[in-house]
């Protein structure tokens, strides 16, 4: 799938230098698990769980910045427990933030949820204190539902969601 600036495909090996910069930095981190992974677990990761994935439809998919052929994260749906749900997520590095790189692979794939999946709701987790994170979810029309505190950590992560039909009386 493409947008204008952006295009998703599959990881590819040559993504892995990539993919280790952008986990292994503390800022991208910080309210998706509170800290830098470690080189090797990086590396681990992308061998393991993203290398050849996604292959169709859900997944966190390689984002390319087609102006410099440029992996610049990865975003995408996850199958929700429930049918007829998913969830919406985006990792971008830190040198591509304030862009609108997240907003447009946002729109993309609302898009893909609802017209071409036609999933009735789509679900969004996002830690307290991820502004931007939040700012661009209530852009797009998503509602806060509930909260959830990590006893562990104490992080709280909000939950939001946008129904279909809410995404359909806004879309023109
Ligand atoms: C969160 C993240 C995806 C945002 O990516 P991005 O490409 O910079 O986002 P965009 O440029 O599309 O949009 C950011 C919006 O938030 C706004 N924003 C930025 N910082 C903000 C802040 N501190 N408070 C409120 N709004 C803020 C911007 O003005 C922009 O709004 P606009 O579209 O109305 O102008 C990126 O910072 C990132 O990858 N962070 C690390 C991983 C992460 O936290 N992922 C999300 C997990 S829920």
């Amino acid at each position: 799938m493409e947008t204008q600036r952006l295009l998703f495909r599959t990881h590819e090996p040559q993504d892995e230098p990539d993919f280790i910069s952008m986990h292994t930095d503390p800022e991208v981190r910080r309210y998706v698990g509170g800290r830098a992974w470690p080189l090797e677990k990086a590396r681990t990761r992308f061998r393991e769980e993203y290398l050849g994935w996604p292959k169709e439809t859900y997944g966190l998919w390689a984002t390319i910045l087609k102006e410099e052929k440029k992996y610049i994260g990865c975003c995408g749906l996850r199958a929700g427990d429930k049918k007829g749900e998913a969830h919406l997520g985006y990792y971008l590095a830190q040198p591509y933030w304030g862009r609108g790189f997240a907003s447009e692979a946002s729109l993309a794939f609302i898009g893909v949820a609802f017209t071409r999946l036609r999933l009735v709701r789509l679900l969004a987790d996002v830690e307290k204190g991820n502004d931007a994170s939040e700012h661009i979810l209530q852009k797009f029309g998503f509602k806060y539902i509930s909260r959830e505190e990590i006893p562990a950590s104490g992080r709280v992560i909000n939950l939001y969601e946008l129904t279909r039909s809410k995404w359909e009386k806004k879309s023109p």
